[in-house]
C-alpha cells in the first residue's frame, strides 16, 4: 500500500549554491547532507510542509544522474511514493507486466530501502518507491 509521497527529488549542477537557494531565498527547512554511495550521489535533505525535497549532486560521470544533468541541465527527476511493505508493492507491479529498473531494492537516504520503476510503464514519470527503515 502506497502511504503517501515520500520525497520529489531534483537534480542540480552545484548543490551547494542550489542550497543556499532553497534554504536561504525559499526559506525550506534544511535538513542536512548525505552521501549515497550506490547511486554515486550526495543529496541535500529539506523539509516543506513536511514533504522532502531532495537536491540531488551526481559525484561522478558514472552516476545514474548524470546523463540527466548533461541532457537537461537538472530538473524534476523523480516522484517517491512512501510504501508500507516493499516487497508486496514490487510483486504487484510485477503481476501487472510494470517493469522496475532494480528488480533487487538498493539503499536510499536515511537507512531506507528503494527501488525504481520504468518510465516507460508509469507515465514518463520515474518513480521511486521508498520504506522506510523501521
Ligand atoms: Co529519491
Amino acid at each position: 500500500m502506497i502511504k503517501g509521497i515520500d520525497h520529489l527529488a531534483i537534480v542540480v549542477g552545484d548543490l551547494d549554491k542550489e542550497i543556499d537557494k532553497y534554504r536561504d531565498i525559499l526559506g525550506l527547512t534544511f535538513l542536512g547532507i548525505e552521501v549515497v554511495e550506490e547511486q554515486k550521489v550526495r543529496v541535500a535533505l529539506f523539509d516543506v510542509g513536511g514533504l522532502r525535497i531532495e537536491l540531488i549532486e551526481p559525484l561522478s560521470e558514472d552516476s545514474p544522474v548524470s546523463n540527466f544533468l548533461n541532457k537537461r541541465g537538472g530538473g524534476i527527476h523523480h516522484v517517491a511514493y512512501e510504501v508500507d511493505n516493499l516487497e508486496d508493492q514490487v510483486e504487484t507491479l510485477r503481476q501487472n507486466r510494470i517493469r522496475l529498473l532494480n528488480p533487487e531494492p538498493g539503499k536510499g537516504v536515511t537507512g531506507s530501502r528503494i527501488v525504481f520503476v520504468h518510465p516507460g510503464d508509469l507515465s514518463g514519470v520515474l518513480t521511486e518507491l521508498v520504506e522506510k527503515k523501521k
